[in-house]
């Protein structure tokens, strides 16, 4: 990829503001056209698509049990809603266009959003319309929701990496969700952002403890992080505690988030790359971690923090209902009569359904209180992260909770959950060009 040649000279990105947050949330999103400089100063800015201006949009930072209410207001010139991704939410909040709400209309409408946070964790927002291009074009933004006692540490960040398609005027390439990305990998871009901007290098200073909080918020580009001469124990996966371990196999795919605790043990003034390694034979730098040349704050670290657990129930496995969920299609896939023809390339359980068709009918009919075992089956030969709203599960009987599983080519899966949660909830691919081109279904809990 060309990355490198985008970046801006020399110019170390110190603390920059972005990365410090205070508590103080937007009572309102706006969205609408912006021009932000994503490849530096060398390059003109791109247009953008952006909520309150900037992409990413705010860092909303709510404690546990806090309620958020934040009113929309959509000055674009497409219909839009908000999904808040991986929050367990009352289904009239869910932002679903056709299934949960009338989309919000382009040139000022509004809906106003407004539920309780039960779990602490990193989680984000972005649209559920229209979602290759308004996710493509930089409408994202975190949902932080901390502990009622967090973890100590020194500064608590987030990432929000993001893939652009650019071309060499640092202009956005047109043709979202087009038939090629569509029926392949998805869209994946030439420029790598970490909020917002690519990025030279972090300073870090020696001895600190930093909460890292990756999402990742790409239509179609997977990750997988490592940081030189580091290692950062993943703390959380989608939001929700794990038993802290270290784990050189960090893979984020679209959608999926990760805590990471970045203890910085090295030298002052010393360099280490962070290196993006997921498509083989196509790693590039993400960035550097410069150590100021400060004396260490200090010596040794204390022990790693436990999270504490969400109160998220416990499917019980011995009475779980299970079903099978086959996701099929793609290039060389088999795929129902006329699809191609109708620009449909992926299927669930057989049926390739257009992103917000006005009416879905449920793949599944789940009882409220009952536990579930899904086995989540990948016919085709590519990645799918496969996202389920409005609840959380279990990886596997007794693994990480998370709310969404990245599907290896021809693998499978198998997630459970107590369907606690009631409505018609969303079940799909998070390669946002898959889900806009059938691999989406609905989930009824009643
Ligand atoms: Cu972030 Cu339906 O997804
Ligand atoms: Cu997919």
């Amino acid at each position: 990829m060309d990355r490198r040649g985008f970046l801006a000279s020399g110019a170390a990105l110190a603390l920059s503001p972005r990365f410090s947050f205070s508590r103080e949330n937007p009572a309102r999103l706006r969205l609408a056209t912006s021009r932000q400089s994503l490849v530096g100063a060398a390059h003109p800015a791109t247009q953008v698509w952006a909520y309150n201006g900037a992409v990413p949009g705010p860092v909303l930072r709510y404690r546990q049990g806090e309620r958020l209410r934040i009113e929309v207001e959509n000055a674009l010139d497409a219909d839009t809603t908000v999904h808040w991704h991986g929050v367990r939410l009352p289904n009239a909040m869910d932002g679903v266009p056709h299934l949960t709400q009338a989309p919000i209309a382009a040139k000022g409408g509004r809906f106003t959003y407004e539920f309780d946070l039960p779990d602490a964790g990193t989680f984000w927002y972005h649209p559920h319309l229209g979602s290759p291009e308004q996710v493509g074009r930089g409408l994202y933004g975190a949902l932080i929701v901390e502990e009622r006692a967090p973890p100590q540490v020194d500064r608590d960040l987030v990432w929000v990496l993001a893939d652009w398609r650019l071309d060499r005027e640092a202009r956005l390439v047109e043709g979202f969700g087009n038939a090629m990305d569509a029926s392949h990998a998805g869209r994946i871009g030439n420029t790598v952002t970490v909020n917002g901007a690519i990025r030279e290098s972090f300073t870090v200073r020696a001895g600190e403890r930093i909460r890292l909080r990756l999402i990742n918020a790409s239509n179609a580009r997977i990750y997988a992080p490592t940081f030189e001469g580091h290692e950062p124990r993943i703390i959380a996966l989608d939001g929700h505690p794990l038993v802290a371990h270290r784990d050189a196999s960090l893979v984020l795919g679209p959608g999926m988030r990760a805590d990471l605790l970045l203890d910085c043990a090295a030298q002052p003034g010393s360099t280490h790359r962070v290196i993006d390694g997921f498509y083989r034979q196509r790693a590039y730098e993400l960035m550097k971690l410069q150590y100021a040349s400060e004396k260490p704050l200090r010596q040794a670290f204390a022990p790693v923090p436990r999270l504490p657990p969400n109160p998220v129930p416990e499917p019980e496995l011995s009475s779980a209902q299970r079903h099978r969920i086959v996701f099929g299609g793609g290039m060389m896939g088999a795929l129902p009569a006329q699809s191609r023809q109708r620009g449909l390339f992926w299927t669930v359980n057989g049926a390739a359904v257009p992103e917000h068709e006005h009416q879905h009918s449920p793949i599944l009919n789940l009882r409220r209180g009952q536990s579930y075992v899904l086995e989540l089956v990948n016919e085709t030969a590519w990645h799918h992260p496969i996202h389920l709203h409005g609840h959380a599960f279990r990886l596997g009987a007794a693994g990480a909770w998370a709310d969404s599983v990245l599907l290896d080519p021809k693998s499978r899966a198998e997630v459970a959950f107590v369907a606690d949660n009631p409505g018609d909830w969303m079940l799909h691919c998070h390669v946002l060009e898959h889900q806009a081109t059938g691999m989406m279904a609905v989930v009824r809990v009643a």
